[in-house]
């Protein structure tokens, strides 16, 4: 299926040398290797390195494995597969950060798409299909208005002005170690700092005073719940990860619960940001899943299909603050409720909305057992790996939420990028090598991946492992 290392064990001249000499033989031949492979991805990164400003690229930079620090470039997709400008075949678990839970360029999509292209993408008059989509979701979520953004971080910021402006308070809570898209309203964490915790930005440019309206508290932890009441007069929203993605193994549903009970009594909004579990764990996502109904839950990625889009869903209270709420044509009613700002020019999308319709309706067909099922194998999946590597004595153990998987990073705050031994760094580069894509170990499987893929994936994990320790690491 791919290229391989070429007798490394065997090159490596195992006499008389310590340790870190041979480590750096068989790293010099990896990296020779490796660059051999995927030549045409390094060039053009180099090519374009000046040009193209991406922050992708120097991701987890590591000195001693610059000259394999490049991105693999795809050319083609399909199913689970990826192949890349070397022609190399790649099993993926990459997946689309997540989008593409029938794989990469499901037919069905592909259809729509081109049915929608030959109508032509207008923006500006209303979108034939966002009225069927909006209902889609409602129906599917429990939700009862919907409106369109063309990302996650979009809609993560839109629930948020929602939720400040229906309840004219300015703060709002996040947990540590969630991820909410990459605006400077939740770029913030708590840290200690000579002894005492403190809320700072965790990117610079971030102004150091949105943190007086974030509170950032320990997710599942009773003491948050106490916070919230202590600052019920200030707080507009908690916003939740619902398993945050750092975190697989944090799954505290009771701790929802009492969240939503809180926030209820307190008259705080709670928003779910469902980007990653919504319509994945179940049709219904987290909310279904923990049964917990958020007032604000934002979702993109599955539901996009492939392509740019962010819902924001909720109770009708938040969601009318968008367009002033319900009113009839041939009464006297009208939009009553003060609006706040809402936009974007590429919102509702002609072709983003025909794809999303084509996934809604899918999903609808298929029923709960596309997620179930794909839960199930995912989670045998990841118990074999972990008899595999609970064997080898290697010290990761892997973990799942439904068909998201990846290795369980303890109370670590980021996942792909904190620094890692070099060993596993190299891992990765390993896996690559051996046709397996993947973000350090975390992935999503889809309904595209056979058990074939699987043994597969397997195989590669335990080939790169054998090498690595051939090559005196792990
Ligand atoms: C939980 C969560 N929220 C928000 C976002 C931001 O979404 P987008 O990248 O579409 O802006 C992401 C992206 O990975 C996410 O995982």
């Amino acid at each position: 299926m791919q290229k391989t290392i070429s007798n490394l064990q065997s090159s490596v001249s195992q006499t008389n040398r310590a340790p870190e000499e041979l480590q750096q033989d068989y790293l010099q031949q990896f990296i020779t290797d490796y660059n051999e492979h995927t030549k045409t991805s390094k060039k053009f990164t180099q090519n374009y390195r000046f040009t193209l400003a991406d922050s992708r690229v120097p991701t987890g930079f590591n000195l001693a494995l610059k000259e394999i620090c490049y991105p693999i470039v795809a050319k083609k997709s399909f199913g689970s597969k990826i192949w890349d400008v070397d022609g190399n075949e790649y099993v993926d678990v990459t997946m689309g950060f997540g989008i593409n839970l029938f794989g990469h360029n499901p037919s069905f999509v592909k259809i729509a798409l081109l049915e929608q292209l030959e109508q032509g993408i207008h923006l500006g008059p209303q979108t034939e299909l966002a009225g069927e989509v909006a209902e889609l979701i409602a129906e599917m979520t429990g939700m009862e208005r919907v409106a369109f953004s063309n990302t996650g971080t979009e809609a993560v910021m839109a629930a948020i002005r929602i939720a400040r402006a229906a309840t004219k308070r300015n703060k709002i809570a996040i947990f540590s170690g969630s991820y909410h898209g990459h605006s400077d309203n939740t770029l913030v964490d708590a840290k200690e700092i000579n002894g005492s915790l403190q809320i700072l930005p965790t990117a610079s440019g971030v102004p150091p005073s949105i943190a007086e309206d974030v509170l950032v508290l320990d997710y599942g932890s009773p003491q948050s719940l106490e916070l919230i009441e202590a600052y019920k007069h200030e707080l507009a929203a908690v916003l939740v990860e619902p398993v945050q993605t750092s975190r697989l193994d944090l799954q505290p549903k009771e701790f929802l619960h009492k969240l939503r009970q809180l926030t209820t009594e307190l008259d705080i909004a709670l928003i779910f940001d469902e980007m990653v579990t919504g319509f994945r764990i179940h049709p219904g996502g987290a909310q279904a899943w923990f049964g917990v109904a958020a007032d604000i839950a934002t979702y993109g990625k599955i539901v996009g299909g492939g392509l740019p889009i962010g819902v924001i869903a909720g109770k009708a209270a938040y969601m009318d603050k968008i367009d002033g709420g319900m009113w009839n044509y041939g009464d006297d009613s009208f939009p009553q409720v003060e609006t706040t700002l809402f936009a974007g020019t590429h919102c509702k999308h002609p072709l983003s909305l025909a794809a999303a319709k084509a996934v809604l309706k899918y999903l609808k067909n298929q029923g709960a057992t596309l997620q179930s099922n794909l839960n199930q194998r995912t989670a045998e999946f990841v118990n074999t790996l972990n008899a595999y590597l609970e064997a080898e004595n290697i010290p990761v153990k892997m973990i799942n939420f439904g068909s998201i998987f990846g290795p369980n990073s303890g109370n670590s705050t980021t996942n792909s990028e904190k620094s890692l031994p070099l060993g596993f760094s190299l891992l990765t580069y390993h896996l690559i090598n051996r046709g397996f894509l993947s973000r350090g170990g975390s992935g999503f499987l889809s309904t595209a991946h056979t058990d074939e893929d699987i043994t597969y994936i397997i195989q590669a994990v335990k080939d790169s492992i054998n090498d690595l320790r051939s090559g005196y690491f792990l």
